[in-house]
C-alpha cells in the first residue's frame, strides 16, 4: 500500500534536485572572461595597516615597474600594448573617477589574489608592499 507512495516521493525528490542543478547561475557573463568570484565583504572593509613613506612608495613603484606596468602602464592609465594585445579593458587610474567606487580593501584583495587575466602577488611580495601598491595606484590620479 505505501510502496507506490514512496516511489512517487523519491521521484519528486529527484525532479527537485534536477531543477536545482539546472537553476541558472549569476547574471550574464562579461564578454571578456568568466565572472570573477565576488570579493568577501570583510576583505573589502580592510584598511591599510601600514604607514606609507616616500621610501616605501618608491619601493612599491619599483615592483610595479616589474610586475604591473606592462598592463597598467607606467602612469597607470592602462593604455599599453600588452593590454591591447590581450584585448583587456583597463581602467584609467589617472582619472579620479575610475576607482571612486572601490575601497582600499578591494584594491588590496585584487592585487593579492589577482582577477581575470591578472595574476595575484600573493607570496611574491609581502602585505606591506602590497598596501603601498594600493597607495601607489591611488596616487596616479593625483597631480
Ligand atoms: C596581465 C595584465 C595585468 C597585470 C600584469 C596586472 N594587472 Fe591589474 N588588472 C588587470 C585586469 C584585466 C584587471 C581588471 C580585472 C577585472 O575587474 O576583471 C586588473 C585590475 C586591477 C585592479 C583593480 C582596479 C581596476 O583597475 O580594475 C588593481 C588595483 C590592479 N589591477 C593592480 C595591479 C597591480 C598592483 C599589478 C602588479 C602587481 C597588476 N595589477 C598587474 C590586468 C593586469
Amino acid at each position: 500500500m505505501w510502496r507506490p507512495l514512496l516511489c512517487v516521493s523519491t521521484l519528486s525528490a529527484f525532479l527537485l534536485m534536477g531543477a536545482a542543478l539546472q537553476a541558472p547561475t549569476a547574471g550574464p557573463a562579461p564578454a571578456q572572461s568568466p565572472a570573477p568570484a565576488p570579493i568577501p565583504p570583510e576583505a573589502a572593509a580592510m584598511v591599510s595597516p601600514v604607514k606609507v613613506t616616500p621610501e616605501s612608495l618608491a619601493h612599491a613603484k619599483k615592483i610595479y615597474g616589474y610586475d604591473c606596468a606592462m598592463c597598467h602602464g607606467d602612469n597607470g592609465n592602462g593604455k599599453t600594448d600588452l593590454a591591447k594585445q590581450m584585448n583587456l579593458t583597463l581602467k584609467d587610474w589617472t582619472d579620479p573617477a575610475s576607482l571612486k567606487g572601490m575601497t582600499d580593501g578591494e584594491l588590496y584583495y585584487i592585487i593579492l589574489k589577482g582577477r581575470g587575466s591578472m595574476s595575484g602577488e600573493e607570496g611574491r611580495a609581502p602585505p606591506a608592499v602590497l598596501w603601498n601598491m594600493v597607495a601607489l595606484v591611488r596616487s596616479y590620479s593625483k597631480p
